[in-house]
């Protein structure tokens, strides 16, 4: 029933971090994001452990699209990880919360003039340089404040990853990075070597998100190897880093089953060891971004259950006090995820049902076909594995206000994200 070690049952109620839920939602009320802090530091600790026996170094970044919030780049900090910062906003959080500026990797396809003065100004640790324009640019920008900016290129290592088409990137056909089958990721290599103000120390790539299988994880290394090769015999350099990207698969359905970190982990080092012995070749730092696996799996959203409308011989709809405001991903990408009656886990079982949101939108839906007990106004709807991209890609559609977000830890609560107000809503408006 449980996708994380987080959650149990106390006598027919959901826990998370040993809190029962319903002592949450009388503190905090509904709808609210709640996150639990040794889930998250753990799968840090994780991929730090499983770096280190594998490589002789490397580094965790943590991608924080997938949660970005002060709080969260405190505990990225504490941990002694780096960051991939995807905006001036996300840098601009980091910062804030006193993240080190050099241990930022600052990514996006089309990062704006502005965005790169920002970082290179707060001398941001590297950009991961996407294109031609924002290469030119950064070269500018740099001379112009008399910098040296480290960079990396984002090759497209030409994979195509088993995932949804919308958060597919490795293959050809896509916005992100440069292309290695015509020629465009040899060429930008190539006319960096003799700027005066980029070191190249890198390349990276990202071949999607929530991917299963181990196999294209392994072919992108692979590729890449052989590009750092090639780049190797025709410049003799040989570069620092390798940034391999995120992307591995969490359990979102109970009945998930993805291979585990440590196995992948394990997998690709072989191939980028071995590659570099046959190959003369140092084996370079070894970089990961792992966002939903750090955070998705912590995470759970606590909703309460309003209007129920049973159609019959077509489908029951129940409705909760959120929905795609704060989750968008079923109206995204039909997302899979565990719903429960939180407050009747001990209840059988037999009620069909499609969990609505209360947006003005019929798309607006977080699950259908959930099989729960039958569920009654007032009673406590969890979705599980809520952490990674829900509170990041939340909006105000329909001026709700953003929920507040919970985390927890040795059965003590805090908030680490207020609940939006009306006031919130109107700021920005005149
Ligand atoms: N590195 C780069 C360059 C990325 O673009 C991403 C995700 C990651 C790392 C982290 O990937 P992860 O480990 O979280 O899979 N909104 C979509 C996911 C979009 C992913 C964007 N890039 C969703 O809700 O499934």
């Amino acid at each position: 029933m449980f996708t994380s070690d987080c959650l149990g049952n106390d006598n027919g109620m959901l826990t998370i971090g040993g809190i029962r839920v319903d002592d949450l939602v009388k503190e905090y009320s509904t709808p609210l994001y709640v996150l639990d802090e040794d889930t998250v530091r753990n799968n840090i600790r994780n991929f730090k452990k499983s770096l280190d026996e594998n490589y002789e170094k490397g580094m965790v970044l943590y991608a924080s699209k997938a949660l970005n919030c002060l709080e969260l780049c405190r505990i990225a900090n504490d941990e002694g990880i780096g960051l991939d910062c995807v905006s001036a906003g996300e840098i601009y959080t980091a910062l804030t919360a006193g993240f080190p500026a050099e241990r930022i990797y600052f990514h996006g396809n089309n990062k704006t003039e502005d965005e790169l003065e920002y970082a290179i100004d707060n001398n941001i640790g590297v950009i991961i340089v996407d294109n031609y324009y924002e290469l030119d640019a950064i070269e500018e920008i740099a001379k112009q404040k008399k910098k040296t900016v480290k960079v990396m290129f984002r090759i497209k290592p030409g994979i195509d990853a088993h995932t949804h088409d919308f958060i597919r990137t490795g293959q050809i056909d896509s916005k992100f990075g440069f292309a290695l089958e015509n020629g465009e990721a040899y060429n930008a290599v190539k006319s960096t070597l003799d700027k005066e103000n980029l070191k190249l120390i890198g390349l990276h790539c990202h071949i999607g998100s929530q991917i299963f299988d181990d196999q294209p994880f392994m072919e992108a290394a692979r590729v890449m190897m052989k590009f750092y090769k090639q780049i190797k015999d025709e410049f003799s350099i040989e570069l620092d880093q390798l940034n391999l990207g995120g992307g591995f698969a969490i359990k979102y359905l109970e009945t998930d089953e993805h291979i585990g970190y440590d196995t992948y982990m394990k997998e690709v080092a072989t191939i980028i060891n071995d590659f570099c012995k046959e190959n003369a070749l140092k084996v370079p730092m070894i970089l990961i971004e792992p966002g939903r696996s750090v955070v998705g799996a912590a995470g759970i959203t606590l909703y309460k259950c309003g209007s129920i409308k049973e159609i019959k011989n077509i489908r029951n709809y129940v409705a909760i006090d959120g929905g795609m405001g704060d989750n968008p991903r079923y109206a995204l990408y039909e997302s899979d995820y565990e719903v429960l009656i939180a407050n009747k886990l001990n209840e059988k079982a037999d009620y069909k049902a499609t969990v609505a949101g209360k947006c003005c939108e019929s798309g607006d839906l977080i699950q259908e076909n959930v099989v729960m007990p039958k569920p009654e106004k007032g009673d406590i709807v969890a979705v599980l594995s809520t952490g990674a991209y829900n509170y990041s890609m939340a909006s105000n559609y329909n001026r709700i206000p953003r929920p507040a977000m919970v985390m927890v830890k040795d059965k003590k609560s805090r908030v680490i994200i207020k609940r939006e107000t009306f006031e919130d809503l109107v700021r920005n408006d005149i």
